[in-house]
């Protein structure tokens, strides 16, 4: 999605044309002006397809916020994202991203000890290893696509926690993108609905065979990974059956691949347009955690939530009606002028920045420790290794309205004095990527 600028002066968004499905608007338009507008003039909208299904839009971090918190008053059982707008959600009640409390809350808390900080810190020292692997073109002083690098990112460790052969993890990048940026000319086979149902039906009958093939194996072990945990799990009084395992691996799958790239190379592009940022990062590395948060407030990588009103409600002053669906911007309630002083600014060190980049209330990302470790480890490294970032060519941009994504962010770097000599030695000395067990 484009990072645009609005003019502070200048309201002028004809809101009643304003089109938020569009995937256009998030690669050649000013989703950030028509968003800032809104706040302000229409903070409460509701947007009619020429198809006539409708959706409400919420676009203040305060409404976003009341939204998501409140599943009793708005379910997500009927699907969460835009693209499933108009029809039922065929995982309602079996995966957790779709389901409400109390079914949500059996799945969701044993799944949350195995994805805390605690578990997950064991497995810096791989993923140091993968982003120094990553970082390594640039010793050439050659063009890095960051966009292009930080998309088979989030395998090299959603793919080890869930113990998935190294071998499948380019394909399952392709087919996650493919899910959620259907008409994409680049993922785009014949048409974007053909081209998302495909690949739907390649991810669960990949996750299906895994589940199959383990059962087949029987018994757990020290090395235990992700999937051998849902298979294992109580959720409450029971185990979960084959779909439910299938679902919530596929959401645990998409859930990193779809969003981490994005807030890897649309930080180092926010660096590489904010030199002094960069600076400020490089000379004193312990800003590396605030730098991680301000790039996921910045890029925002999940655009939209969505949900269903379950009877008829109000939000901010405006009746919506049982049934009607209502969408949470996050790219929005990122940049509210309410709540972020000079939103429009990126600023490694800002304080507070209580951003929702990983949603709020009872669907809080489940996998934002992990998201955390992998991007603060990555920065942790370009702190350490690059004096500065230069854009070297055009952006582009991911067609579609959920995910705020770069295809390609084109970058040559300075690095650090010594930089160059002390990344070949930890490559060269490196082994293997480790792959350590699940922990718990
Ligand atoms: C920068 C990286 C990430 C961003 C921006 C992000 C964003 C989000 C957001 C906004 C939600 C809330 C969805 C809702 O309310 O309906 C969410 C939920 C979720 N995320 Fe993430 N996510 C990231 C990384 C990850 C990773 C690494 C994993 C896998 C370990 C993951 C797995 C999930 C799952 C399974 C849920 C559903 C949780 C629930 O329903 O309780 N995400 N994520």
């Amino acid at each position: 999605m484009r990072i645009t600028v609005p003019d502070p002066e200048r309201h002028e968004t004809d809101l009643g044309g304003v089109n938020l499905f569009d995937t256009a608007l998030y690669t050649d338009g000013d989703p950030h002006t028509v968003w800032a507008d809104m706040r302000l003039r229409a903070p409460v909208h509701r947007q009619v397809l020429p198809d006539g299904r409708a959706f409400w839009s919420v676009t203040r971090y305060q409404d976003v916020n009341d939204v998501l918190r409140d599943h009793n008053r708005f379910t997500s059982r009927r699907g969460t994202l835009l693209s499933v707008l108009g029809g039922a959600d065929p995982a309602a009640d079996m995966m957790m991203v779709a389901s409400d409390p109390p079914i949500h809350t059996a799945m969701r808390e044993p799944m949350t000890k195995v994805l805390s900080h605690r578990s997950l810190a064991s497995r810096s020292p791989a993923i140091r290893l993968i982003v120094q692997r990553l970082l390594a073109p640039l010793l050439d002083g050659g063009t890095w696509d960051a966009a292009r690098a930080g998309a088979g990112f989030p395998m090299a460790f959603i793919g080890t926690v869930m113990g998935l052969p190294q071998t499948d993890w380019p394909e399952l990048t392709r087919l996650s993108t493919a899910a959620v940026a259907p008409h994409d000319e680049e993922y785009r086979e014949s048409d974007g609905y053909g081209t998302l149902a495909a690949a739907h039906a390649e991810l669960f009958s990949y996750f299906s065979a895994q589940v199959r093939r383990r059962l087949r194996h029987g018994g757990a072990d020290a090395e235990e990974d992700l999937v051998d945990f849902l298979i294992r799990m109580e959720a409450g009084d029971r185990r979960l059956h084959h779909d439910e395992i299938v679902y919530n691996c596929y959401s645990l799958l998409l859930g990193a691949n779809v969003t981490t790239p994005h807030a890897l190379a649309g930080t180092v592009l926010a660096l590489a347009e904010h030199p002094a940022e960069h600076r400020r990062l490089t000379e004193d590395p312990s800003r590396t955690a605030s730098c991680v948060e301000e790039g996921l407030r910045w890029t925002s990588p999940a655009n939209h939530i969505m949900r269903h009103v379950t009877a008829d409600t109000e939000v901010a002053g405006t009746v919506l009606r049982e049934g009607d669906a209502v969408v949470a911007w996050l790219g929005s309630a990122n940049r509210d002028e309410r709540v972020f002083p000079d939103p429009f600014r990126f600023d490694i060190t800002r304080t507070p920045n209580r951003h929702v980049g990983f949603g709020f209330g009872p669907h809080y990302c489940i996998g934002a420790p992990l998201a955390r470790i992998a991007l603060q480890v990555a920065f942790a490294e370009i702190a350490e290794l690059i004096e500065e970032f230069q854009v070297a060519g055009p952006v582009e941009h991911l067609a579609s309205n959920f995910v705020a994504g770069v295809k390609s962010v084109p970058v040559t770097a300075r690095l650090r004095p010594g930089a160059a000599a002390a990344l070949s030695r930890a490559l060269a000395s490196a082994g293997p990527v480790p792959v350590p067990a699940v922990r718990r």
